[in-house]
């Protein structure tokens, strides 16, 4: 099996990406905050990345997104460089940017010149590789832009609410994107034995009212509006109501992929 052509596929087939790039859209952008706030992420997995950090320490965080990662980091250590395509995301860090250490570059990964960078003491990816159809390549960048390491956080399987939902109001089978194993075995071809790192995380979906649900996953499912009440009903019946907002309540693991270059 050729582990970068099964996972191009996987991304080029994935059901999330048939519905169109939700990162760009601002309503998406303040509810995966409220996500990432109820959920405490990055937690745990933070702790983890910034182990082998120290104020004197370059990070290149690839996918920044509102900048969970970037920001804290750029606190520790002395410069991050966060490259995120989404200007909506961007807004959003720029808006908690507490810090003056932080270059944004507003691209795709796969558009950032090599030249346009200087090599970082760790590349992170947390979550942001899901729609990488040329991972070889992208990787291989990323061995190229550091002195020390590569830090991949990937989530492990798939997410059953997501198949559940698919089915039911889609007819048809969920096709999740690639996931650790595929990113694991992608770096084993290429000659890496990457160290890995399970942690439990928190998945838990959440929401401000039902509206803002039914409005989520109106979009995700490109639901005609025919089939509101619906998907409401499944919605009330699958949420529950705590501490002033809707909640499910679901547990998964990630994997810390980390790649070591020889010193
Ligand atoms: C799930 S979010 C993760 C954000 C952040 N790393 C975190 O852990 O919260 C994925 C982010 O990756 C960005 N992204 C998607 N494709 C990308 C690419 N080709 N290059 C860089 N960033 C990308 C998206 O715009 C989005 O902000």
């Amino acid at each position: 099996m050729n582990w970068s052509d099964e996972w191009r596929k996987l991304v080029l087939g994935s059901s999330l990406r048939k519905k169109g790039d939700p990162f760009t859209s601002g309503e998406f952008v303040e509810w995966y905050d409220l996500q990432l706030e109820h959920n405490n992420y990055p937690g745990v997995l933070l702790d983890k990345v910034q182990r082998h950090l120290n104020k004197h320490s370059t990070v290149l965080d690839i996918g920044a997104g509102t900048g969970a990662f970037a920001l804290p980091l750029a606190r520790l250590v002395k410069a991050v460089t966060a490259v995120e395509p989404s200007v909506e995301m961007l807004t959003c860090l720029r808006r908690k940017m507490d810090t003056t250490n932080i270059r944004i570059i507003n691209k795709r990964w796969e558009d950032v010149g090599i030249e346009e960078i200087s090599r970082h003491d760790m590349v992170l990816a947390a979550h942001s590789l899901y729609g990488t159809v040329d991972i070889e390549t992208a990787l291989k960048k990323m061995l190229s832009a550091t002195k020390t390491q590569v830090c991949l956080v990937i989530g492990v399987g798939p997410v059953d609410f997501y198949a559940d939902i698919w089915r039911r109001f889609r007819a048809e089978e969920y096709h999740p994107p690639p996931s650790f194993i595929h990113l694991y075995n992608v770096l084993y071809q290429l000659g890496i034995a990457a160290n890995v790192e399970m942690v439990k995380v928190s998945r838990n979906q959440v929401y401000l009212n039902i509206e803002q649900a039914v409005k989520r996953w109106q979009t995700r499912l490109d639901l005609r509006p025919e089939r509101e009440d619906e998907l409401r009903e499944y919605l009330l019946s699958c949420l529950e109501e705590k501490e002033g907002v809707l909640y499910r309540k679901e547990e998964g693991k990630s994997a810390i992929i980390s790649v070591e270059l020889p010193v």
